[in-house]
Parts: C-alpha cells; structure tokens; sequence
C-alpha cells in the first residue's frame, strides 16, 4: 500500500519524506485554509519542489468550464501534480475532458461506492473514499472502500483507491487488509503508526540488560 501524507504543511512533508516511506501528498482547500493560504499555486509548487511523488490540488470551482480551465493551470505548475475534482455530475464531466487530456484526476468526496464506479467510468487516475467522515454517520468507512474495490478489480478499472479522511492508525491497518492502492494519512496519525509502548518497554529493557552485564 503507498503512503500520502494529508497535509499543506510544508514542515510535515519533508518531515514524512524524511522517513523514507513517503509516496504522495493530498492537499484540500481546508487544509490550505490551515495553513493560512487563499491562492494556492505557489503552495503547490513548494510541495512538488519537496517530493517527485502525485501531489493533489483541489480545484476551488463549480462549474465544468471553470473546473476545467482550473484543473489546466494546476497542472501546469509541476509534472506530478494531479487535480482534484469533487464528485459531483459536473465534477464528472471536468474529469472526462481532463483525463481525456492526459491530466491524472483524483475524484474526491467519494462516499459510496456507486460514486467511485462512476468517477472510474469517467476517466479518474484516483478516487478517495472519506472513511472517517462515513464512520461519523454510522456507516462503516472501511466497509465501503472494500465494496470500491470489488468493483475496480470486477471490471479491471486502472483507477487507484486513495482511502481518505483517515483517523487513527486502526484506518490505516485496515486499509491494508483490505487491500486498498493508497492511504492518504495526516501527520500526527503517521507518527503514531511506528510506535507500540511493548517497543519502548522492550527496547528500554533489552539496554539495560546490557549496562548490568557491561558494568561487570
Ligand atoms: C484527502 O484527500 C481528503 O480531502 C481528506 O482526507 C479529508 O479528511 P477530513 O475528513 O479529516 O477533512
């Protein structure tokens, strides 16, 4: 399974790239919002100036003419840029053309797994599933990205799942298992994945089995 990191903060990318296990990067206009930016483009290109790896870029608009015309620019600001367009019909129609342009198109705001069917069938590189966001309305995120990902292989679609909107280390597990392409994860939660406090216990106790033999 790849690895993005789900952040605009440029400390946190090369902090995760730093750890040698970094595949991508999801950005979204809230997490730009985070970090204080309202024009998006030089972020994104400080992003892609840190790892060769897909970057995603949110288009801020509606329409598909517009959609279209910002997914372009986006594009243009690095070769691994991929555009985000949300799951809507017109977000469908922009990722058509796009695709059909050769621009990799990530289809976000997936929740169901039909919604990721039709983003598939329009042309998307990637689809993100929101896990955490399903899990709050009772309905089980994981479970979702598992029905996506039966129908990807059913129909042999190229299209890769991004499982988004990642909580704790247990989405990430699970992902896995399931078999998902991508997990994209936020900072703090891919800090929290090489930790188990039986390591520390362990490693703390294997040390000072040595100093007591190495004293003598
Ligand atoms: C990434 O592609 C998504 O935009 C992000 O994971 C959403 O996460 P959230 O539900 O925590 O806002």
């Amino acid at each position: 399974m790849k690895f993005f990191i789900d952040t605009a903060n440029l400390e946190q990318i090369r902090e995760a790239a730093g750890f040698g296990i970094l595949d991508g990067v999801t950005t979204n206009p809230s997490l730009m919002a985070k970090e204080g930016i309202i024009e998006q483009s030089t972020r994104i290109k400080e992003i892609c100036a840190i790892t060769p790896t897909p970057v995603s870029a949110e288009v801020l608009a509606t329409d598909t003419e517009p959609m279209i015309e910002e997914g372009i620019k986006l594009s243009g600001l690095a070769p691994n840029v991929v555009v985000k367009i949300p799951m809507t019909i017109n977000g469908l129609l922009a990722t058509k053309v796009l695709s059909g342009r050769g621009i990799k198109v990530n289809v976000t705001l997936i929740f169901s797994a039909v919604q990721a069917l039709l983003a598939a069938k329009a042309g998307a590189a990637y689809v993100s599933p929101f896990v955490g966001r399903l899990d709050d309305t009772g309905v089980n995120g994981l479970q979702v990205v598992e029905e996506i990902l039966t129908i990807m292989d059913n129909y042999d679609f190229e299209t890769e799942v991004i499982v988004a909107s990642v909580r704790h280390t247990q989405h990430v597990a699970g992902a896995a298992i399931i078999g998902a392409d991508i997990c994209t994860i936020p900072f703090a939660v891919i800090k929290q994945l090489s930790g188990h406090p039986l390591t520390d216990k362990g490693l703390a106790a294997f040390l000072a089995d040595h100093a007591k033999i190495a004293a003598h």
